[in-house]
């Protein structure tokens, strides 16, 4: 159908600074090959087609601002375009409900607004930014553990009719009974947890998935990941990350032949170290057995700017929803889901889901 894709961003950190400004560069730079997404172009759109026309959040100092200010905010920290370089916009950040947005460690950094409205009003509210700007798409980059928020975003999105990209380890496009309500309502969902483009979740995966296909037994595995945004400060939070373990263990688990067995594997978020900034370090390490019980094992470490990560397949899950719209396809969009994102409502290896995902592109299934 082509034209433009009218998207709506929750939570304006660092990842949507990534988001927004990593566009912005492609643009400043015509002549640079777009390296850093899988698709340059995905049915007729490209990346430039993508049209931020809101944002919500919590921060006072980023709420009543333009989203093209509000990224520049305290304590986002991507800084890949400089400030006076980004164009104005029209386009607004308003305020969300916090629910459960906000955990104990980041409440002093992301000093949420003092509201007088209940949360019944801000949906009141949000629902006419939505319709006023013709926002057809929302995309969740809330901070890890905020369920409530998550659903009641998810909620917006079926009352408006808005197709849901959801980044976050809140189960919405992987959870049957959502998935049922958006097929219902004929609505697309892409989720849950974005899979980062050389991130932890898909380098252990693959490894892991090598290990298995070659014959050998995996007998355990971890993966540790540290880092030094408010993503990974709000982690230290543990009750927070109950359903970020289940997606980040399932994605490797769902590799394997042979499940390991609970104790076996631990894979997480680990700490926080302040001076990595937006930097993530992950540890890996693979031990099994090979011909005649011989043992093995295999370490990685990978150095990677996580926003960049995960904004290269951002732009992907955006367009995927976008031509699930045009064709009137609702509910959980599994082969996006599935190539994207860390825990679909069905996992597939990734090369079957980079395949089953062309193939929806070219309307094949
Ligand atoms: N590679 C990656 O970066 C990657 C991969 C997978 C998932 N994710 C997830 O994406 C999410 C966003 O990451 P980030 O680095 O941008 O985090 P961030 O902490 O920089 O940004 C979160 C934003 O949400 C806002 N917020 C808090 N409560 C809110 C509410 N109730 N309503 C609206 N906004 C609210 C905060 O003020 C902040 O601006 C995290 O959950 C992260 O785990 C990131």
């Amino acid at each position: 159908m082509g034209g433009k894709i009218k998207v709506a961003l929750i939570g304006i950190g660092n990842c949507f600074a990534g988001l927004i400004q990593g566009i912005e560069y492609y643009k400043k730079n015509p002549s640079q090959q777009v390296t850093g997404i899988i698709h340059e172009k995905l049915s007729d759109y490209t990346i430039h087609d993508i049209d931020f026309v809101a944002g919500f959040d919590v921060g006072e100092n980023k709420v009543g601002k333009s989203i093209n200010e509000a990224i520049y905010e305290y304590p986002n920290m991507v800084n890949w375009i400089p400030k006076n370089e980004m164009p104005k916009t029209n386009a607004k950040v308003y305020e969300s409900p916090i629910l459960d947005g906000v955990g104990i460690w980041v409440e002093n950094r992301v000093k949420p607004l003092k509201t007088h409205k209940t949360d019944a009003q801000l949906a009141q509210d949000a629902k006419k930014v939505i319709e006023d700007t013709g926002a057809q798409v929302i995309v969740s980059y809330l901070p890890v553990g905020s369920e409530k928020a998550t659903q009641f975003w998810a909620e917006i999105c079926l009352n408006t009719n808005t197709a849901f990209v959801n980044c976050i380890p809140s189960f919405i496009a992987s959870d049957e009974a959502w998935a049922k309500r958006f097929e219902k309502n004929n609505i697309p969902v892409i989720g849950d947890d974005i899979k980062g483009q050389v991130g932890a979740t898909i380098v252990h995966r693959t490894l892991a998935r090598l290990c298995n296909d070659r014959g050998t037994k995996i007998e355990k595995t971890y993966q540790i990941n540290v880092g030094g945004n408010t993503d990974f400060l709000n982690m230290k939070e543990q009750e927070r990350l109950v359903s970020k373990r289940i997606s980040k263990t399932e994605s490797v688990q769902s590799q394997l032949d042979t499940r390991l067995d609970d104790d076996q594997i631990y894979v997480g978020p680990s700490d926080f170290i302040p001076f990595l900034g937006n930097t993530k370090l992950m540890f890996m390490r693979i031990e099994g057995r090979q011909w005649a019980n011989m043992p093995y094992n295999m370490e990685v470490r990978l150095e990677v700017d996580d926003k960049a990560n995960s904004a290269g397949i951002v732009v992907d899950a955006v367009r995927l929803a976008k031509i699930a719209l045009d064709r009137k396809i609702g509910g959980s969009i599994i082969p996006a889901s599935a190539y994207l994102m860390k825990h679909p409502l069905k996992q597939m290896s990734d090369p079957e889901a980079k395949i089953a995902c062309e193939r929806f592109v070219r309307g094949e299934s």
